[in-house]
């Protein structure tokens, strides 16, 4: 009789375990991240958020009809139908902003005009931007904001999320940091979605589900911790004290370390230097370019950990003037565009993800009626 081999044991968290190829985009441990074969450096300098969106999709750069008719597409789905509004409105005002989208994002896959054909992707794509916008003020009762007529994606999201004529700098800005933020390989949030996808659940699902992954302050809500955690470091000579204090209540300072890049992010650095920039030009940002660069020097000095995208990108928010509780659904917004890539990428090649365990509980125990159970 040979012996049945039992299942691979791989690490905690699947560190380090490749669990699908993917020509998407891939980050590494020194610091490089590609979309497509194209270094990040060189999109943020270079590419408009709906050119990497269509590059992150379909694996090559538009050409410029291809692009004007995807940015054409990407406006016409945009508009969300009043009724999801009235589902997201039903949650009331406590409720999450994330659980808000993702409800609403629900709400879609019953009621989106675009749920049966081709499509239906884009539409999610595109509404998404939409429903992140409105995820606070909807469920607090407020009339939703629509998108603007003749502005790009990251415009139009910066305009719903502010209400306010954002100077050409920032626009610029905010469209770099929603790059960053679009696509990042097996995250969390992605193979969530791509577990969904490979039980060939719809788009929809799949996108709620992916919502539901990014909400956790380990994933995408670091990015509201972080800025939490630098509003309350007054000055620069508070960040010893407070990395310090930190570290020795076994706490996680928010917005450092990355299960991939172990020296720097290369999205961090960026967004560092915009930052940088943004407060010159405004001529002061209260500080918080300061603060930010004090309690990164003081965590490299203790810890040797470095910031990560969520680090900068918040105070970047911050200045912007979008509320802390929107930082989440900004990421959303983005994400959901590398999601839809690795939704169609997993179905294309599709093997059903549903790994084994180890099972290290009791064996053989013998049922008694409950009247006759000890405590
Ligand atoms: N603050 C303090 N210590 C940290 C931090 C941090 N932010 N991150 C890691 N460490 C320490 C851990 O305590 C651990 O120390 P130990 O070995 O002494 O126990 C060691 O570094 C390894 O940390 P892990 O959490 O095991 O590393 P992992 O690769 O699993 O974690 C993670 C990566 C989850 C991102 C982690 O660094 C973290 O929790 N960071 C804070 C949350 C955050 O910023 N998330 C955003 C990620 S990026 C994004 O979603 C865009």
């Amino acid at each position: 009789m040979t012996e049945q081999a039992g299942p691979v044991r791989v690490p905690r968290g699947l560190a380090g375990v490749s669990v699908s190829d993917t020509r998407i985009s891939k980050s590494s441990s020194d610091g490089s991240l590609v979309y497509r074969g194209y270094p990040i450096a060189e999109l943020a300098a270079k590419a408009t958020f709906e050119e990497t969106a269509y590059l992150v999709l379909n694996g090559k750069l538009p050409t410029r009809g291809e692009l004007d008719s995807f940015a054409a597409t990407l406006a016409g789905l945009s508009g969300v139908d009043g009724k999801v509004f009235e589902v997201m409105r039903a949650l009331g005002p406590g409720a999450h902003p994330i659980d808000a989208i993702r409800t609403g994002v629900s709400a879609l896959g019953s009621i989106d005009p675009a749920r049966s054909s081709p499509g239906r992707q884009h539409s999610i794509e595109s509404k998404m931007s939409a429903l992140a916008a409105n995820s606070r003020r909807v469920p607090a009762g407020e009339e939703p904001r629509r998108p603007g007529e003749g502005r790009g994606f990251a415009e139009s999201l910066l305009q719903m999320l502010t209400a306010r004529e954002a100077t050409e700098f920032e626009r610029w800005v905010f469209e770099r940091v929603l790059i960053f933020y679009m696509e990042h390989d097996m995250n969390a949030s992605t193979f969530t979605v791509r577990v969904v996808a490979s039980t060939l659940a719809d788009p929809y699902a799949a996108a709620s589900a992916g919502l539901a992954s990014l909400k956790g302050p380990l994933h995408g809500g670091a990015n509201e911790a972080a800025m939490e955690m630098l509003l309350q470091v007054k000055s620069p000579g508070d960040a010893k004290d407070f990395v310090d204090s930190t570290v020795k209540q076994g706490k996680k300072l928010m917005g450092f370390g990355h299960r991939v890049y172990k020296e720097f992010d290369p999205r961090a650095r960026l967004c560092k230097q915009y930052l940088r920039e943004m407060a010159e030009r405004r001529g002061g940002d209260g500080g918080i370019y300061g603060v930010c660069e004090a309690v990164e020097g003081e965590m490299w000095e203790r810890k040797r950990i470095p910031p990560n995208l969520d680090y900068y990108a918040a105070p970047i928010f911050y200045l912007l003037g979008i509320e802390v509780p929107l930082y989440t659904p900004v990421f959303a917004a983005s994400r959901v565009f590398g999601w839809m890539a690795h939704y169609n990428e997993q179905v294309e090649e599709n093997k059903l993800i549903r790994p084994d365990s180890t099972y290290i509980g009791p064996t053989g125990l013998t049922y008694r009626p409950i009247g006759e159970r000890q405590r």
